[in-house]
């Protein structure tokens, strides 16, 4: 279930923009007129439906029933408002037009539309950015809105230039009014619906008063003219991009102006990443035959050596020339973040969506488009879940590429599993799909290359040197493979430390530090959070206050923000020195701040742990890695390799070099990390037993992947651990594996076997028992499954109602209770505030009061007592507290646990809450459970005070906005969905005029429809 981490209600809409034409219209009318129409009080279809359906079929417009209900739903909005808005629109004067006429409307328009546009640039702008909104997924919607403030201030002059820029061009054919509209075959085209049904011309009629509508209404919009730019903007692009497509289809002709894309490709990539040419080895690599041939790749250059591009280049190939949806797969939501916002300019410019699949957002299975191609985005679990509600829906096809970044990850533990079952699923049910595997710290290739039946592409090209050193004592070694010991003499460390300095830092940090800072960045890596935090207080305390104070105190200042007025003392104290600490324990929005700060140069030292290492592109010159451990254990090649390549960044610096601190004792362990090769990726299927093997064999099954012994057998043949079954050992081959697996699945009563006799051939099938569908729509991890499902009945004995803690307990997710240990004092602190009802959970779940007390005192205990229950039932103690407090801080404080910590555990629980409510939807027995665990699951999704959650289910509201709207009187959702988002705009300090208008639309749809257990059903089983 940590898979489905951070899985929430809200993420379902994925902050998408519910695409609803009526309701867009009434909008656009309150925001022209002020007036607040009735709520409508239902609708026939549902947010979701209208939505599939628009998308669903591309090819059957005029069949489409619930395009046609919307239709409807415009032409009765439009005859209530037509005559007022007509006239003050000024525009149209009768209404009786037909086609031609309408047609008229639009060759005027044309010829006024500049000056227009001229005349009234910002409601031009602010139209243009509404009409393209339309179709966009919130990332992109949010670098429209970035653009949208950018350009406010020369809206004028931008607007003429892209006029300019299409009218000047010779070699553009203009298309005919008619293509503005995109239904305008079907309208030149009578005849195609008069050979249809009766209700076909009914539908036909209808469609063609729906268009007559929607151009009245598009007319009176005065978006015409900068849609018209639009329309000629992407007229030049498709042409382009026609030309690529055949250049690309073809293939013994010359390949297309930039690698078979439009060479506005090539523009962006210098505008938005200020690349001017290709590295050779990248031209090398985009022009291999394997790829050329579509044939899957796994390619390996050292870190910094530029291998995103070369994946970018061939995402967009998949996308605009060869018209299919491109996955792309990061190991962390924060890099898939960084991603989606360097992409969604791309997406923007090239007409293609970038959509996010990490942490709360993403929706399963993915919105089919009618038009444009998608690039997914995603983490590695959300990249499997995806994945699988492809494979169900049978739209696996559509998927023409997958890019997976780190490959090496394969190697590592439950993700690594979950990394290699996706790959294994997509091999075997798609042979259409490419895949692309990039790595910096790749060994074992051939192994991959079976695994993923491809071909390999290596170089040893860095653009920028790295130069390796390691100090022992006051010496610095440089790192020298090729010797003997591994490195060799450089210099001695210059430095004079007083004898209390040298107490304080005996490792010579500062030496080292000061050495780059201020001048240049540097970042210290270092073996645990606390040390990361010592090491920052020790530096800081030994150097000046220096420039940049101003942007110093704002960063200080927003970290207060994000504490609701509480600040780290450690980063308080150590920012105005331009240095900070980064790890786990910081929350999300606190890291995200710091990393701006150190991109930017305000902050110009960050010790951090290894969450800095892999795949980010922060500035560094200098790397030190504080000792050659991660925690207890002593580093990896790989790991060393990850965080060395942090310094010298192509396109940040100039140079680059990385410093190990080694400690005398651990000087052979040092020689061997620096000569010895990168470690192999094993398979983890069999490591991770419950979430590889188990959860791979029950989700063949419930996805029908794999349903006989004989398949089952010949898809593990095809998996990484079918490539390195010889390294199995000698007691069991695969096959015999597989059936000890299958086995015990039966044995749990997740499957069942039945045998079938056709033609006296005996088959032996398998199918998903009741709790088997449950484990796997709720995505519970196999190794929870029976004890979950025992507690669950045990609480239909007797669950405690009289506060939410009884219920807590069943969703505090079981893999955190491992790492857990309580502060015992703490503990039994909690249990005397507990009133008489809640303290019956304790003998109910078996926690004996006298085991907390003795605890405490630090007496020994004869008892056995379940040591999981016990943490198990301190963390809901602390989530108790999250949703009776609503405050992070105040919590973590209070149980002494990190921010970041107490963060995760909230975010695990909303996930593992809503797990286990899908957990019961399947099955009977519990459905009291269904009502309790959805209320449940909105608590701790949203953990504010229980009148803001209905706010907070609106896409874009946070905590302070939905405050705000509460104190504005915005109480509820009707009271949302009612609002005029001009007025809103005018009472809400801070609110864009765009974020309104999505919020009011947001609102509608929460407010008349989707029911939250549904949709979630829909998506959870995909994680397994
Ligand atoms: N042809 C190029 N010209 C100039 N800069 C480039 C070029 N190609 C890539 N870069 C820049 O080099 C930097 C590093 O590239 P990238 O992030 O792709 O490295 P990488 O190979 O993925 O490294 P890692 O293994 O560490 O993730 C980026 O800032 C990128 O913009
Ligand atoms: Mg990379």
């Amino acid at each position: 279930h940590s898979a489905a981490a951070r899985e929430t209600p809200r993420e379902l809409t994925g902050g998408k923009r519910p695409r609803r034409p009526a309701r867009e219209v009434e909008a656009q009318s309150e925001a022209r007129t002020g007036h607040q129409p009735p709520p409508r009080p239902s609708r026939r279809h549902s947010h979701n439906d209208s939505e599939e359906d628009m998308f669903g079929d591309p090819d059957s417009f005029c069949g489409n029933s619930s395009l046609l209900a919307q239709v409807d739903d415009i032409e009765q909005k439009y005859l209530q408002d037509e005559n007022k808005d007509i006239k003050a629109a000024g525009e149209i004067k009768n209404d009786n037009f037909s086609t031609k006429e309408n047609m008229v409307v639009f060759e005027a328009d044309k010829e006024e539309g500049f000056q227009m546009n001229e005349n009234d640039p910002v409601d031009n702008n602010q139209e243009l950015t509404v009409s393209i909104l339309d179709d966009l997924p919130s990332s992109q919607l949010l670098y429209f809105e970035e653009m949208n403030e950018l350009s406010s201030d020369s809206r004028l002059s931008s607007i003429s230039e892209i006029r300019n820029k299409f009218v000047s061009s010779s070699s553009v054919k203009i298309r005919s009014p008619s293509s503005f509209c995109p239904d305008a075959e079907h309208r030149n085209r009578p005849t195609d619906f008069s050979s249809d049904s009766k209700c076909d011309l009914f539908k036909a009629e209808s469609l063609k008063d729906h268009l007559k509508s929607a151009m009245t209404v598009n007319a009176k919009a005065q978006t015409l003219q900068v849609s018209k730019t639009k329309q000629l903007k992407e007229a030049v692009l498709s042409e382009e991009i026609c030309v690529a497509r055949k250049t690309i289809e073809s293939p013994s002709a010359d390949i297309g102006p930039f690698y078979g894309l439009p060479s506005k490709v090539k523009d962006l990539f210098r505008q938005f990443r200020g690349i001017e040419t290709l590295y050779e080895w990248q031209h090398d690599c985009l022009m291999l035959d394997s790829l050329q041939q579509r044939r899957n790749l796994i390619y390996s250059l050292p870190t910094s050596g530029g291998k995103t591009l070369v994946a970018e280049i061939i995402i967009l190939q998949e996308l605009l020339c060869r018209h299919k949806n491109a996955l792309m797969i990061l190991p962390y939501v924060a890099i898939v973040q960084e991603k989606v916002r360097g992409l969604s300019s791309f997406g923007v410019e090239l007409d293609f969506l970038v959509e996010e699949y990490a942490g709360s957002k993403g929706r399963f299975p993915p919105l089919k488009r009618r038009k444009k191609k998608s690039l997914y985005i995603a983490t590695i679990e959300k990249g499997h879940a995806l994945v699988n509600s492809l494979i169900e829906t049978e739209r696996i096809d559509d998927l023409g590429l997958v890019v997976v970044d780190e490959l090496h990850m394969l190697g590592e533990g439950s993700r690594g599993a979950t990394l290699e079952i996706t790959l294994a699923k997509l091999l075997y049910t798609s042979k259409n799909t490419q895949i692309i595997g990039m790595s910096a710290t790749l060994n074992n290739v051939g192994d991959l290359q079976k695994f993923l039946q491809a071909e390999y592409y290596t170089s040893n090209f860095r653009p920028v040197e790295l130069k390796e050193y390691i100090k022992i004592r006051d010496t610095i070694y440089a790192v020298d493979s090729k010797t003997e010991n591994g490195f060799t003499f450089s210099r001695l460390l210059n430095f004079k430390y007083s004898s209390n300095l040298e107490k304080a830092d005996p490792d010579h940090i500062i030496a080292l530090v000061t050495e780059v800072i201020p001048e240049y960045s540097c970042l210290i890596f270092c073996p645990t959070k606390k040390n990361c935090e010592n090491v920052a207080s020790m530096v800081c305390k030994y150097l000046k206050k220096l420039h940049r104070e101003k942007e110093k105190q704002d960063l200080i200042q927003n970290l207060k923000n994000i504490g609701n007025g509480s600040i780290c003392p450690v980063l308080k104290q150590t920012i105005p020195f331009g240095i900070a600490y980064h790890h786990s324990g910081l929350t999300n929005d606190e890291r995200k701040s710091i990393e701006e700060a150190y991109s930017t140069g305000v902050l110009c030292l960050l010790a951090c742990t290894a969450t800095l290492a892999a795949g980010v592109n922060l500035p560094a010159r200098r790397v030190i890695l504080r000792a050659p451990y991660v925690a207890n254990d002593f580093l990896k090649k790989s790991q060393y390799k990850q965080m060395i390549g942090r310094a010298g960044r192509a396109g940040i610096d100039s140079a680059g070099e990385s410093i190990l601190i080694v400690q005398e004792k651990d000087k052979h362990l040092v020689q061997n990390l620096v000569t010895s090769p990168l470690e192999n990726c094993y398979s983890n299927l069999l490591m991770e037993l419950t979430k590889g093997m188990q959860s791979l064999l029950l989700s063949l099954v419930g996805l029908k992947i794999a349903v006989t012994h004989e398949e089952v057998s010949s898809f593990m043949c095809s998996t990484l651990l079918g490539v390195q079954q010889q390294l199995l050992s000698n007691e069991k081959s695969l096959s015999e594996i597989t059936e000890d697996g299958l086995a015990n699945l039966v044995e749990k009563g997740l499957l069942k076997e039945r045998t079938s006799a056709k033609d006296h051939d005996p088959k032996r099938t398998l199918t998903i028992t009741l709790l088997g569908k449950a484990t796997y729509k709720g995505a519970i991890d196999l190794a929870y499954c029976n004890l979950l499902y025992r507690e669950l009945k045990k609480g239909l004995e007797g669950l405690v109602l009289e506060s939410n803690l009884h219920l807590l307990y069943l969703a505090t997710p079981y893999d955190m209770t491992l790492n857990c240990t309580p502060d015992w004092m703490i503990y039994l602190r909690q249990l005397n505030q507990l009133s008489a009802a809640e303290q019956k959970i304790m003998d109910i779940v078996g926690v004996p009061e006298s085991f907390i007390t003795k605890k405490a005192s630090g007496q020994a205990i004869r008892k056995n007592v379940d040591s999981a229950v016990v943490n198990r039932l301190y963390l809901s103690f602390v989530l108790y507290a999250l949703l009776k407090e609503t405050n992070i801080w105040s919590v973590s404080e209070k149980f002494n646990m990190s921010r970041g910590y107490v963060q995760n555990l909230l975010n695990s629980a909303a996930s593992f809450a809503s797990c286990v409510l899908h957990f019961c939807e399947e099955l009977e027995e519990f459905w009291v459970y269904k009502a309790l665990l959805t209320e449940l699951t909105k608590q701790l999704t949203y953990c504010v005070k229980t009148e803001l959650i209905p706010l907070m289910e609106v896409a874009g509201v946070l905590e302070a906005r939905a405050k705000q709207l509460y104190n504005a009187g915005y109480k509820t959702l009707a009271h949302l969905a009612n609002a005029n988002p001009e007025t809103l705009v005018g009472t809400i300090k801070h609110l864009s005029r765009c974020q309104a208008r999505q919020m009011v639309s947001s609102a509608k749809v929460k407010h008349s429809v989707l029911p939250i257990p549904q949709d979630l059903q829909k998506f959870q089983w995909y994680l397994l």
